[in-house]
């Protein structure tokens, strides 16, 4: 039976879903505060970089899937960006993620709240323009079937863009990374959270997900054309990008 890494141990799929799901229990109601702790600030500027790389006309009335889309705030950023006509499903395996982010949602008709697994999206074929994906991918338990699904999705010519994190390439970029991630994180996560483990988790994925090279090419794998990849910050963090054929 194939296993999926949850860090650096190995589960069948069912445990690994659950596990996932298990984490982000736990972090649901401080998970934006967690997320500028972590990332001092920065995962602000990683997600604007990442809405602006989308690159899009802003005149059309253009249909966005987020997935793993958590508590909306990708979704919210591509409303403030977007027209008002334009409609945003917000995806995501994990309930309590969702309800966190919906109540902040109360003033927007044009978007949807789904519970549903990456790798077997309850949407139809053809439907959207643009799928985003932000600090997502690295959890699934099957990658390679979130890919596919973010293909069947796409309508032809549509976009797929991902946000995940990297490791930086650079030593002693590398070492204070690695210092911060290992030393300081989980104890951030005691505090405000109460539980190290989810952290030390996600600390620990970052470190089992593919090269940037590897993971480009399961994007090709999955039919995406013109796939590229652009780093950022040292490569802590990386978008790759592709579009249906
Ligand atoms: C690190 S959070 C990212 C949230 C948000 N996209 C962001 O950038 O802040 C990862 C999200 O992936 C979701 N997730 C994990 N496994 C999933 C799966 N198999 N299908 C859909 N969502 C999943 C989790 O529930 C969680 O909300």
């Amino acid at each position: 039976m194939k296993e999926s890494n949850f860090g650096f141990k190995k589960y069948n799929k069912e445990e690994h879903t659950s596990k996932v799901k298990e984490v982000f229990n736990k972090v649901a109601n401080k998970y934006d505060l967690m997320n500028d702790v972590m990332s001092l600030g920065m995962q602000r500027l990683w997600k604007k970089k990442f809405i602006d790389s989308l690159n899009l006309n802003k005149n059309e009335n253009l249909t966005f899937i987020d997935l793993a889309g958590g508590t909306g705030d990708i979704a919210k950023r591509i409303l403030s960006k977007y027209k008002k006509e334009i409609k945003v499903k917000v995806v995501d395996i994990n309930q309590e993620m969702l309800i966190e982010g919906k109540n902040s949602f109360k003033k927007f008709d044009n978007v949807d709240f789904i519970c549903s697994s990456g790798e077997s999206i309850s949407i139809t074929d053809n439907y959207a323009d643009v799928v985003t994906i932000s600090f997502g991918i690295r959890n699934m338990t099957d990658r390679e079937k979130c890919l596919e699904e973010c293909y069947r999705i796409l309508k032809p010519g549509g976009i797929f863009a991902c946000l995940e994190f990297s490791l930086p390439k650079d030593i002693l970029l590398r070492n204070l990374y690695d210092a911060w991630s290992y030393g300081i994180i989980p104890k951030f996560g005691k505090i405000i959270v109460g539980e190290e483990k989810p952290y030390k988790y996600l600390v620990d994925s970052i470190r089992t997900f593919p090269s940037n090279e590897d993971f480009n090419e399961m994007i090709g794998n999955a039919g995406f054309i013109n796939t590229s990849i652009r780093q950022l910050t040292g490569n802590i963090v990386c978008i790759y990008r592709g579009e249906k054929e």
